[in-house]
Formats: structure tokens, C-alpha cells, sequence
């Protein structure tokens, strides 16, 4: 490595966020051991409301930042003052976004243009406009700045680089299959477990949202778009000019009449007269066999990409599936008839966190 300090500005402190200044402090540390490593200098901190920067870019404390930055009273920071700020760092400067925010992943190809490198967890600029997509790329290929977006897709399995490697390495990639959604894997493991019965489906929403593994209302989760974005990044990844995450058949788990009830609460309060639409699904396909899946899948030759229910054998891996884990199967030239099969848990912060400090390491070593 050839720069001797490198400039980190991290974006969002929640789950994710706190999890990644955690590891940082760790490589910075292991860094410091290792005299042709560069020094690792976080230099701004901030989430929707506080920042915490230092003007001569000396480098903040990594102990304590996520209180530090709650008692911060600098005057927060517009997004074009941000990259203002980075672009004048005397060295490189790596953005690391922790956020879910549309604004600032309209921002990146900006960002990207004045020469800093973008790590993220955050789905919003890769499974936006194809027009986003060619400009965060485009930028990054004019300027020489990198960017890595690992997490979104899978937390911190390994799913992005291994679609990378297949495709760079000249494999011709046929489909790709899985289970993209810990809150849907945890839904229908329970719901239709493979050795039979499970639970009211109203019940298993119920249980899923008392257990944390829900959005606050159950039906950002439902409406199958989160896995609709990571499936427009895939497809991409694949070769797939895909316009938009709605741009492609997603099925929705939302009953037409409680999709404009005011609140999660009495959406749950409600789910239980829809039972029966879902106990139909279940005992059919109880009839072959099978059970009953929430899927996202691509046919790259055939350039179909969907999301939504679908009847698997109880021997078949994406039916066998525990707990909230992911599982994403990628089919292949070389890998013939046998899938290659990425599995393990697909959320949470610690493994969402070691995919972006993965891909800052990345990033460190191609500066
Ligand atoms: N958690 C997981 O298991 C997981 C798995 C895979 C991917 N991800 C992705 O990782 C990212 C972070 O997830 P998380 O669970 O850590 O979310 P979170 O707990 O909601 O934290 C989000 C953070 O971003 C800040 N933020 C939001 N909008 C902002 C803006 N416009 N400017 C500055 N800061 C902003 C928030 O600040 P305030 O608190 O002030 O609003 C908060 O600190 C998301 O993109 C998510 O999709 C998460």
C-alpha cells in the first residue's frame, strides 16, 4: 500500500453503523502493526441530525464515537459540503454509508467523480434507476475511485463477489435462485415447516414482529420489495439492464384491503381475517409434497426476473432452510447441474458490518 493515511467518513450510526466503527477500530489497530499499512483516520461521523468532524482533519478518538456524536452541537453538514469537505482531505478518502438513504445514494456518483471511494450496506443507489447505476460506475471508472456494496445483498455472505468472480472469470452465469429476506425465511420456516403443521400464518407475522425480526410495520417486509432490490442488483451484476425494483413481476403478501390501514399495529390486528388465503397456498402445496417458499429468481438467458411465492420439494435446500438464514443458489455453466450454494444468516449487525469492513480492506488495498 503505497498512501499513508487514509481519510474514513462514516454515515449512519445505528445497528450497522455502531457494529462497523467497533471493527474499524480493530483493523485500524491491527493496521498500526504493520509499518507499510496506511494509517486509517476517521475523520467524520454522522447521522441524520448530529456530525462530529474535525476541520484540520485530525483524526476523531474510535473509542467512544457513537456517544460522542450524540453529544455533538456542530452544525450538521449538507451532503454537498460533505463531499466538499472529502475531496479537500489531503489524502484519500473513503465514504462509508450506513444508511437505508435514497439522498445520499444520489449523491455517490458525486462523491465518486471528485475521487472518493464508496463502501456500503445500503441497497438504494444500486437498486434505483438504471440511469444511477451507469452514473455510480461510469464515475468510478472516470475518477479511479472504488466502490463496494457487499451487504447489500445477503449482509455479509459473500454474495456480490462470488457473482463478480463467476462472471469476471468468464463463466456464463443461467440463474441465480434463493431466499433473499431473513424476515421471509423466519416467516415461512415456521409457517410451513418441511416436517408439517406450523402456524397460523397472522400468528407467525405476530410472533416474527414481537421478535424484532420484522420492520416496525410488518408490511414493509411484505410488500416483497426489499427483495426486489436485491434482486435488481444481482441481475445487473448479471448482465441485466433491469429499469427499476417495480419493473419486474414482485408479489405482494399485503391483503388488497389492509394495504391503506393507518398503522402496523392494526394491520396485525386485521391479518387474522386473511388466513384462509394463505392456509389455501399452504395445503396445496402440502398436496404434491412441497412447501411453500417466498423466492426471488433470475433467468439470465431468458432475462425474467421475479419475486414471490413458489412450491418446493421438502428435500430441496431453499425448503430445508433454518431460522432466519439466507440462501442463494447460483446456476452455471461450470457448475453444471450442482448449484454453487451461499448460505448462513443474511441480517444483523456484526455480519452486515464485517461485509463493508471486507470491502473497505478492499478498497485499501487497490488505492
Ligand atoms: N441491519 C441489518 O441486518 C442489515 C442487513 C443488510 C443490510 N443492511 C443495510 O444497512 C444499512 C444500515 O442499517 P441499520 O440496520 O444500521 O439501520 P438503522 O439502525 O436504522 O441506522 C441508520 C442510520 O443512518 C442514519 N441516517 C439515516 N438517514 C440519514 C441521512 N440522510 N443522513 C445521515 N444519516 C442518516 C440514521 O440516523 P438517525 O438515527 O439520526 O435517523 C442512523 O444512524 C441499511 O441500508 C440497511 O438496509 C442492514
Amino acid at each position: 500500500m503505497a498512501v499513508k493515511e487514509v481519510y474514513i467518513a462514516v454515515i449512519g450510526a445505528g445497528g450497522v453503523g455502531k457494529a462497523f466503527l467497533s471493527q474499524l477500530e480493530s483493523l485500524s489497530t491491527r493496521l498500526s502493526r504493520t509499518p507499510s499499512s496506511p494509517k486509517l483516520s476517521l475523520i467524520l461521523l454522522s447521522s441524520s441530525k448530529k456530525v462530529l468532524y474535525t476541520h484540520k482533519y485530525t483524526a476523531l478518538s474510535l473509542g467512544n464515537t457513537a456517544s460522542s456524536l450524540a453529544q455533538s452541537a456542530q452544525e450538521p453538514l449538507s451532503l454537498p459540503q460533505i463531499i466538499e469537505y472529502l475531496a479537500a482531505a489531503p489524502s484519500k478518502a473513503v465514504l462509508v454509508d450506513n444508511t437505508s438513504s435514497q439522498d445520499v445514494a444520489n449523491q455517490y456518483p458525486a462523491f465518486l467523480a471528485k475521487g472518493i471511494s464508496i463502501v456500503t450496506p445500503n441497497k438504494k443507489a444500486f437498486s434505483g434507476t438504471f440511469k444511477l447505476w451507469q452514473e455510480i460506475f461510469g464515475a468510478a471508472s472516470t475518477s479511479g475511485a472504488k466502490v463496494y456494496h457487499e451487504s447489500s445483498v445477503g449482509a455479509g455472505l459473500p454474495v456480490i463477489s462470488t457473482l463478480k468472480e463467476l462472471v469476471d472469470t468468464g463463466d456464463e452465469v443461467t440463474r441465480i435462485e434463493g431466499v433473499f429476506s431473513g424476515t421471509m425465511s423466519f416467516l415461512f420456516n415456521s409457517f410451513a415447516p418441511t416436517e408439517g403443521s406450523g402456524g397460523k400464518w397472522s400468528a407467525e407475522v405476530k410472533k416474527a414482529k414481537e421478535l424484532g425480526y420484522t420492520e416496525p410495520d410488518p408490511r414493509d417486509d411484505l410488500n416483497g420489495l426489499d427483495v426486489a432490490r436485491k434482486l435488481t442488483i444481482l441481475a445487473r451484476l448479471a448482465g441485466l439492464e433491469v429499469a427499476s425494483p417495480t419493473s419486474f413481476p414482485v408479489q405482494s403478501l399485503i391483503p388488497k384491503e389492509l394495504e391503506s390501514v393507518s398503522s402496523g399495529d392494526e394491520f396485525i390486528e386485521n391479518l387474522p381475517k386473511f388466513d384462509s388465503q394463505m392456509e389455501e397456498t399452504k395445503a396445496a402445496a402440502e398436496k404434491e409434497g412441497k412447501v411453500v417458499r417466498f423466492v426471488g429468481s433470475i433467468d439470465v438467458g431468458k432475462k425474467e426476473v421475479k419475486v414471490g411465492l413458489e412450491k418446493f420439494d421438502r428435500s430441496h435446500p431453499i425448503a430445508s432452510l433454518k431460522g432466519s438464514d439466507n440462501i442463494i443458489s447460483f446456476y452455471t455453466k461450470r457448475y453444471g447441474t450442482n448449484p454453487l450454494i451461499i448460505q448462513g444468516a443474511g441480517a444483523g449487525g456484526e455480519v452486515t458490518a464485517m461485509g463493508v469492513t471486507g470491502d473497505l480492506i478492499k478498497v485499501l488495498e487497490r488505492l
